[in-house]
């Protein structure tokens, strides 16, 4: 298969890119949208500004994004492989799909939704494990233009419920069950707890695939049965490019969690564009991407990013850890995997089970190694160049966010300098600043300064809106520095133009990767009928990289036996497992300004174990709410 002219390999051609995004963005945009099928091109190639937040990118232009994955390497090289899935057990069978195959299987899903009713506009929201009918899902819901909501299945049903009727889903596609290492959860009878209350959802479509037997009712259809009859044909519907194609919740500094609405024509160039720089993938390249298929990571870099270049890519049911911490060193071995890409969660627990592992396995076949969800720490980023690429494969620490759609700051495969920590200069296109907290642009006065990350520029896949609130997207983007998309991330950069990411300045935790709004733990934990207040702060965790602590007051006289235990019950249940503290303490006052507001700082040193150098308490409404806490701590 033929390299794009924008797959670039060198660094002549990066700093030309460079120049030329930065002479006439319009101009190089389009010359790389013009390598893909569109049924008519655009007039315009992009209007509207960060200020007035009403991006569009070719907006009057049509095509379908899966022709773009699908139909065109269907049609050059339709027995090439497109995925490769590995189940949970490494003894059970391999699945592989070729291009033809991979579009027959979404047109027939296509049609089976299309005859229980969905259309064009529709939401329809995905509850699924790591199967290949996911990504087919995903494509189907794209192919008819109806807009899909995956919802990671380690949300609990609560969770669920909220995005379901956020969105107000027409039609929620799950599994009787799923199956991750040794455990099992019977997700149709998650989502029927679920349902309570969601009134526009008319189908519950379930993809047999644990076999188990699981609650059913007027609502169901089964996938297996509807899809005997389905032809394998259907014609893509023709959407506009700034028609929606997907909606994604992802978590806030306040408030419940918010859809990232991304659109069809610029969230598609800018997904491939971002792989094949990041990864260079080549002709036969198998790629793998260890996300779930809830989070972006699995969006752009599982299902449309590689799709879109045509590659072979694997899809892993399955955890790191099981059947051993071998796990996804065997699988690398296994499909002879050339881009791997991972979260440093996992690299740091893989490095805590001991450097056999990697070792005994054969990982010649790797090229580029990669990393995404947090910073990746020194040890870890060392451990991962040596261990797993072996000292020759680059590693790339790839930054970016739900909203970003794809990377934005990387080394492009063995372009740019190999630094651990640092993420590495900007894709050619992305025009990332440092602000001061007032927003100015920071100029680069020393070697190395520090700011608040912004983007300058629109770029195709960025957020074009909050679902059903667009108010809200202005305020929490593009309110706090007027002309810019605020980040919510500090960095650094040096005079090389090398960024290192700090990580959040907001109220926002990173657990494992995954983005946690502290307000929402904490709303999570005053459900429980005893507490009266809560506060949640993030911690430095040698694994998860921050863990939770929460800090409640609860009701005078309470027995405190087992409390802890039924105030993390309650926030698996209102939000999953994935939120659950690593500890509760339960306390008899928070530290709080005059005004009220509780000093979380105090709260975070304290998380920390920094007990000796608190800071200022000085400004406290009572200074022996600290003294208290640091006794319950002792206890
Ligand atoms: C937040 C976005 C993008 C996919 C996974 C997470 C942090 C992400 C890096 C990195 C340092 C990183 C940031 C960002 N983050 N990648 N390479 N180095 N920090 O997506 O849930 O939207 O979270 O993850 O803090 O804002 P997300």
């Amino acid at each position: 298969m033929e390299k794009p002219f924008f797959q670039i390999t060198t660094e002549g051609q990066f700093q030309d890119a460079t120049e030329r995004a930065i002479f006439n963005p319009e101009l190089y945009w389009e010359d790389i949208a013009k390598t893909f099928r569109w049924r008519k091109r655009w007039t315009d190639i992009q209007s509207g500004n960060l200020t007035d937040v009403n991006v569009k990118w070719f907006e009057d232009a049509t095509l379908n994004i899966t022709e773009n994955c699908i139909d065109r390497h269907a049609e050059t090289h339709p027995d090439k492989t497109a995925i490769v899935w590995e189940p949970n057990n490494p003894d059970d069978t391999v699945k592989k799909f070729s291009y033809a195959e991979l579009r027959s299987e979404v047109n027939k899903m296509s049609n089976v939704l299309k005859a229980c009713g969905v259309e064009k506009g529709d939401r329809v929201c995905l509850y699924l494990p790591m199967i290949p009918e996911a990504c087919f899902a995903m494509l189907a819901c794209a192919r008819i233009g109806a807009v899909h909501s995956v919802v990671f299945a380690g949300f609990s049903a609560n969770a669920l419920r909220d995005r379901i009727k956020d969105a107000k889903a027409k039609m929620v596609i799950t599994s009787d069950g799923l199956i991750r290492g040794g455990k099992k959860l019977l997700l149709r009878n998650i989502v029927s707890d679920a349902l309570e209350g969601c009134d526009s959802v008319e189908t519950v479509l379930t993809i047999k695939h644990t076999g188990d037997n699981v609650q059913t009712n007027h609502l169901d259809k089964w996938y297996h049965e509807l899809k005997e009859n389905a032809s394998a044909q259907f014609e893509a519907v023709e959407m506009s490019a700034e028609d929606p194609l997907f909606i994604l919740y992802t978590s806030g500094s306040t408030g419940a969690p918010k859809g990232v609405v991304h659109t069809c024509g610029g969230y598609m160039v800018y997904a491939e564009y971002s792989f094949r720089n990041v990864f260079q993938p080549e002709n036969d390249d198998v790629f793998w991407c260890t996300a779930d298929v809830g989070w972006i990571t699995g969006h752009t870099y599982i299902t449309y990013g590689p799709l879109l270049a045509g590659v072979t890519n694997v899809m892993f049911e399955g955890v790191p850890t099981y059947p051993d911490c071998g796990r996804f060193w065997a699988v690398c071995e296994k499909h002879k995997v050339n881009q791997f890409y991972t979260a440093p969660t996992a690299i740091r627990a893989l490095m805590a089970a001991g450097d056999d592992y990697p070792k005994n396995y054969k990982l010649d076949s790797l090229k580029v190694i990669g990393s995404v969800g947090e910073p990746i720490n020194e040890e870890a980023w060392k451990w991962y160049w040596k261990y797993v690429g072996k000292e020759r494969c680059p590693i790339v620490d790839t930054w970016w966010q739900t909203e970003t759609g794809g990377i934005m700051i990387s080394n492009l495969g063995i372009l740019g300098e190999q630094r651990p920590t640092f993420a590495g200069r900007p894709l050619p296109g992305i025009h990332p600043v440092l602000l001061d907290p007032e927003g100015n642009e920071k100029e680069q006065t020393e070697d190395t300064i520090e700011g608040l990350l912004a983007i300058k520029q629109p770029w195709p896949s960025m957020i074009r809106t909050t679902w059903g609130n667009h108010g809200r997207c202005r305020a929490v983007y593009f309110t706090p520095f007027l002309g810019y998309y605020f980040t919510g991330d500090g960095a650094k950069r040096t005079k090389e133009g090398m960024f290192r990411i700090i990580g959040r300045v907001d109220d926002v935790i990173n657990v494992s990767g995954h983005r946690l709004g502290t307000a929402e733990i904490e709303n999570a934990i005053n459900e429980h009928d005893k507490v009266i207040e809560s506060a949640v702060v993030g911690y430095s965790h040698d694994i998860k990289g921050q863990g939770v602590f929460a800090f409640a007051i609860c009701e005078p006289g309470t027995n405190s036996e087992g409390l802890s235990e039924e105030i993390s019950e309650k926030v698996i249940d209102m939000i999953g497992k994935i939120a659950k503290p690593d500890h509760v303490l339960i306390v008899e006052a928070l530290p709080k300004t005059r005004s009220g507001k509780i000093m979380r700082r105090i709260l975070r040193k304290i998380a920390n174990g920094e007990h000796d150098n608190l800071g200022d308490t000085s400004t406290l409404l009572d200074p022996n709410a600290v003294e208290a806490i640091l006794a319950a701590i002792k206890d």
